[in-house]
């Protein structure tokens, strides 16, 4: 189907806040063709442009890409220095871009561990961002969510500690709040490219409710076509959150 014919096919008054999409499998597209698995981590930089575009022209809040687990730092070290100077090249590069189209950038995940060079293109990028008030593009990076809750259970406890929160005052709310998605409202639909069915250790706290929504396509050759595929799969789906179906369609009518 044509892209146009798609996109006219989503209903834009019932689109999910916020999408989180693991970019999965440039490594095999790479393999596939003899390349080496950096060749693919470019090309799926182009991907990127692409879906976020798509995501920007929909109007949605919140896209948040998984771009670089806690595990990755353990793959192999030219690997690991490939995909930091991509970083460093594609955040630098598109800065004008996400600008121009009102895109704000933020970043979740253990910043501490990158190198300083990224650390600090990251945060010329984040402040050159700061004023757009379009779509919020997150990063996750160097991100698990194990890291992430670990996190917030460290700075309850600070709290409690510190006597500034009483144990029984832990609600879902402080739990949220001390993620380092606290801003953002929860994904609804969670993307994953590439064919593998798993969710590796990506949100796990905040995809609760999530749709899952898995493809074959590897990322490189994924485009906002394809990204307006899931949103429409996700508009056909009947979300319960634990009630019936009837109490579901009463509540529409
Ligand atoms: C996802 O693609 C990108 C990162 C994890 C950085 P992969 O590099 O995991 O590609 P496959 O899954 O090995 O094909
Ligand atoms: C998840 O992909 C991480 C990112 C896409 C950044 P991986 O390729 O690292 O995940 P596994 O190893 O297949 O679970
Ligand atoms: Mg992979």
């Amino acid at each position: 189907m044509q892209q146009q014919d798609i996109f006219s096919k989503i209903d834009k008054k019932r689109l999910p806040h916020h999408v989180a999409i693991i970019m999965d499998g440039n490594g095999r597209w790479a393999k596939k063709q003899g390349k080496d698995r950096l060749f693919g981590h470019f090309s799926g930089v182009e991907s990127v442009r692409s879906v976020t575009e798509g995501a920007a022209e929909l109007g949605i809040e919140c896209l948040t890409l998984y771009a670089f687990s806690t595990e990755n730092w353990d793959r192999p070290q030219a690997e690991v220095e490939g995909l930091m100077a991509l970083l460093i090249k594609t955040i630098h590069g598109e800065v004008p871009t996400l600008n121009k189209n009102n895109i704000r950038l933020f970043v979740i995940g253990d910043r501490s561990m990158l190198p300083t060079s990224v650390q600090e293109e990251l945060q010329e990028a984040l402040d050159k961002t700061a004023a757009n008030k379009g779509l919020k593009l997150i990063l996750a990076l160097s991100y698990s969510s194990h890291w992430e809750i670990k996190e917030a259970v460290k700075k309850i406890a600070k709290q409690i500690q510190a006597g500034n929160l009483e144990i029984d005052d832990i609600t879902d709310d402080v739990v949220a709040q001390n993620l380092d998605t606290s801003s953002f409202p929860n994904p609804e639909l969670m993307i994953r490219t590439g064919g593998e069915h798993r969710i590796s250790n990506f949100l796990l706290y905040q995809l609760a409710y999530a749709e899952l929504y898995f493809c074959e396509t590897q990322w490189p050759d994924y485009r906002k076509s394809h990204f307006f595929d899931a949103i429409v799969d996700f508009q056909r789906r009947e979300r319960r959150f634990g009630k019936t179906s009837e109490q579901i369609q009463e509540n529409l009518d």
